[in-house]
């Protein structure tokens, strides 16, 4: 899911120098393929009206609704067709350059392992569907697959500046937990909503989050729980407006300012908030008490 931690330091065994490892499809079990089945089955009767344009559009093209884990191979060329993007399977949470390295080169690393059927809810390690279903659908979609590889480009750069936690926020606000606004509504985008049945409600519905027109600089500031749905959401106008300001933007002179600043708590909202809904945050306090 998020790129800021990883268990192990060199490729396993039988892994590539890259990381990356063969999918290995034919040896999924009926029951791995059901699983997908089932959760696929479920997000897709919620995401329509509720999912971005693009990421509807994306998960169509790709032809993901067909029975089953995704083939990465028969994937990737469709993807490759579409925006020039591949899918390569890794073991688990790779280091963050060899992440970064291949985000910029437009491969995009998934977990080949499908989550065990009394996990259909939650999982700590992305899986095949968190990864393909959450993610590839907005690599269909030419704006988000720039931005994605220009992403890639300024991990490796933001190593280098001392800004990983910094950019990694807004990995975790955009590309994990993104809203966009489309003709007035608000829609997901992000894939650790639009992989999870609940949140995909949650960030949409419930009165508990905040949700607060995107700012960079401020997302950059802002923490964020990995243990729980969000209690901030972000929004973007645009994918184009996305691409646009972060491309545009020279991130070294707002890392050493970022750097120099503290960090924005949670739930806190700024005076300087352009904010949609002022979030009750009951649910947090429900789960803290
Ligand atoms: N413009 C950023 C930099 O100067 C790189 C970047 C592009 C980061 C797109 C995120 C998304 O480092
Ligand atoms: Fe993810």
């Amino acid at each position: 899911m998020a790129n800021d931690t990883h268990v192990l330091e060199r490729p396993p065994e039988g892994a590539s120098p890259d990381w990356t490892i063969p999918q290995n499809w034919q040896a999924y079990t009926a029951q791995e393929h059901a699983t997908w089945d089932t959760l696929f089955e479920r997000q897709a009767k919620l995401l329509p009206g509720r999912a971005s344009h693009a990421y509807l559009k994306g998960l169509d093209a790709l032809r993901l609704s067909e029975s089953g884990i995704p083939n990465f191979e028969e994937l990737s060329d469709r993807l490759m067709k579409l925006t020039g993007w591949q899918v390569v399977a890794v073991p688990g949470l790779v280091p963050d350059d060899v992440f970064f390295d291949h985000m910029a080169n437009r491969r995009f690393v998934a977990g080949n392992f499908i989550r065990r059927p009394d996990q259909l809810d939650y999982i700590q390690e992305p899986d095949v569907f968190h990864d393909v279903f959450g993610h590839v659908p907005m690599l269909a979609d030419p704006v988000f697959a720039d931005y994605l590889e220009a992403y890639g480009r300024g991990g490796v750069r933001a190593m280098e500046l001392g800004a990983l936690k910094q950019l990694g926020r807004l990995y975790w606000y955009t590309v994990e937990f993104g809203l966009v606004e489309e003709a007035g509504d608000l829609r997901i985008y992000g894939a650790g909503i639009v992989s999870s049945s609940a949140e995909s409600r949650f960030a949409l519905e419930s009165d508990s989050p905040n949700r607060i027109r995107f700012d960079m600089k401020r997302v950059m500031r802002t923490d964020y729980r990995i243990d729980d749905f969000q209690q901030n959401y972000f929004v973007i106008p645009s994918f184009d407006e996305l691409l646009r300001q972060t491309v545009e933007t020279d991130f070294a002179p707002l890392y050493e300012e970022l750097l120099a600043h503290p960090d924005v708590p949670v739930a806190t909202i700024l005076p300087d908030d352009d904010v949609i809904t002022h979030g009750t945050q009951d649910y947090a306090k429900a789960k803290l008490g």
